[in-house]
């Protein structure tokens, strides 16, 4: 969508996790998270934008230290390369040697942007590297990774609010749902 442009219309099928659904499961992983991290804290890693709701509903549920930082990516096609590439657009502001990293996604869709990421991240040297996502989409999976925390697997669906997006709209929806017509798979 170009700037100046108005807004879609709120098409919502249905909403598929409630606020309240989506505050009681964060609460869930945060503990798991709190408890596979007690001893040495943790550095959440957020993906701009989508993660930024997610990751800072998560961050305040903890209950050990933790330290945030985020990257962004954006895609990227040269001729004759695979769809699904990306690259990193806003690269963190610390270094993360010697770190337990917990890589925060909106979603895991097909993979590839986790993996790539994950290979990145891996290259830096942290203690340890894992992933937890707001949402996983496994059916939809191209490449696999190791997703250690996830708080809803959801249906082959194009799905928006909490973060996630239809053309930059939507993400400040407290609720996640399925968009009336499919015409949001990119
Ligand atoms: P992957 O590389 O295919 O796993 O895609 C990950 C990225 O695609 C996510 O971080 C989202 O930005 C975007 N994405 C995938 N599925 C959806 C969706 O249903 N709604 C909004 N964004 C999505």
């Amino acid at each position: 969508m170009t700037p100046g442009q108005p807004p879609p219309p709120l098409s919502i099928e249905r909403v598929l996790f409630t606020a309240e659904q989506i505050d009681a499961r964060v609460r869930e992983v945060a503990a798991e998270i709190s408890e596979r991290y007690a001893t040495r804290g943790v550095t959440l890693i957020g993906v701009l934008k989508g993660s930024v709701f997610f990751l800072t509903a998560l961050a305040r549920q903890l209950s050990i230290p933790a330290r945030i930082d985020f990257l962004s990516i954006a895609s990227f096609n040269p001729r004759g390369s695979r769809p699904g590439m990306v690259r990193i657009a806003k690269d963190l502001d610390e270094p993360i040697e010697g770190e337990d990293i917990l890589l925060v996604e909106d979603i895991v869709d097909t993979g590839l942007t986790s993996r790539y990421l994950l290979q990145i991240l891996a290259g830096r040297g942290p203690n340890s590297l894992a992933i937890c996502t707001l949402l996983d989409r496994t059916s939809r999976r191209l490449v696999q990774v190791p997703v250690q925390h996830r708080c809803f697997e959801i249906p082959d669906r194009f799905v928006v609010g909490y973060g996630l997006d239809y053309r930059q709209h939507y993400r400040n929806l407290p609720y996640i749902a399925v968009l009336r017509h499919e015409d949001g798979w990119k």
